[in-house]
């Protein structure tokens, strides 16, 4: 019998491009396709068991083994440095982190910056680089309506398609860095079920480089 491997896969337009990359490179699901809302599905034959999880959950159940592999967006992993092994670089959910501002803002000489982000560690980093005094904000979402209401100064946030910034009066700064989701592994899954995990991985790599 082919031993399972556990796959998490983020809930969301992403992991549906994901899958489908999965399903092109031999790891095909059908029971996944139908419209339902279950949220685990397995292909015994393939040797697969997918699951939806929250995208910034993604990286806990690998870390913790409850997942073998799984996909996941580069901010996550930025942001929780979670012990796991990138294996490869899907080269879709291309976006990047950079800190924006209201048009036409003027950073505050001298004094704290006041910084509202869903991703504190990253820009804690950035602005470490730079020697700058911070203050952090953190939020959940919805992260451009904090300097429009005075709450922060800037914002350290995703931006893919720059529409959300546009229509809300905001431009980018500085970008920080570029983001794109990856294919990551359990440290111990990796050793026990070599064979398997890197299969999938050379599959979806030819995947990826095809389009
Ligand atoms: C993300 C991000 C921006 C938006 C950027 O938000 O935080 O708000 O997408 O996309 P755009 O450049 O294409 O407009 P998300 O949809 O994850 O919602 P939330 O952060 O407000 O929860």
């Amino acid at each position: 019998m082919t031993e399972m491997v556990n796959i998490a896969l983020p809930k969301g337009r992403l992991g549906e491009k994901a899958y489908a990359l999965l399903k092109a490179a031999g790891y095909p699901c059908p029971t996944l396709e139908q419209p339902n809302r279950k949220l685990i599905f397995e292909n015994e034959a393939a040797g697969v068991r997918y699951f939806w999880a929250k995208p910034s959950d993604v990286a806990i159940y690998v870390e913790r083994g409850a997942a073998d592999i799984g996909i996941v967006g580069k901010d996550i992993l930025l942001e929780y440095s979670p012990d796991v092994y990138e294996l490869l670089d899907l080269g879709m959910g291309k976006c990047r982190m950079a800190v924006a501002a209201p048009k036409h803002f003027r950073e505050p000489v001298g004094d704290t910056l006041r910084v509202a982000t869903k991703f504190p560690n990253i820009a804690r980093a950035f602005y470490a680089g730079k020697c700058r005094d911070i203050d952090i904000i953190h939020l959940n979402g919805s992260i451009e309506i904090a300097p429009i209401l005075g709450l922060s100064d800037v914002i350290v946030d995703i931006v893919e398609t720059g529409t959300t910034l546009r229509e809300n009066d905001l431009e980018v700064l500085e970008t920080i860095v570029p983001i794109s989701a990856r294919l990551i592994s359990n440290v111990a899954s990796y050793k026990f079920k070599l064979n398997r995990i890197r299969a999938i991985r050379q599959g979806l790599e030819e995947q990826v480089n095809k389009v």
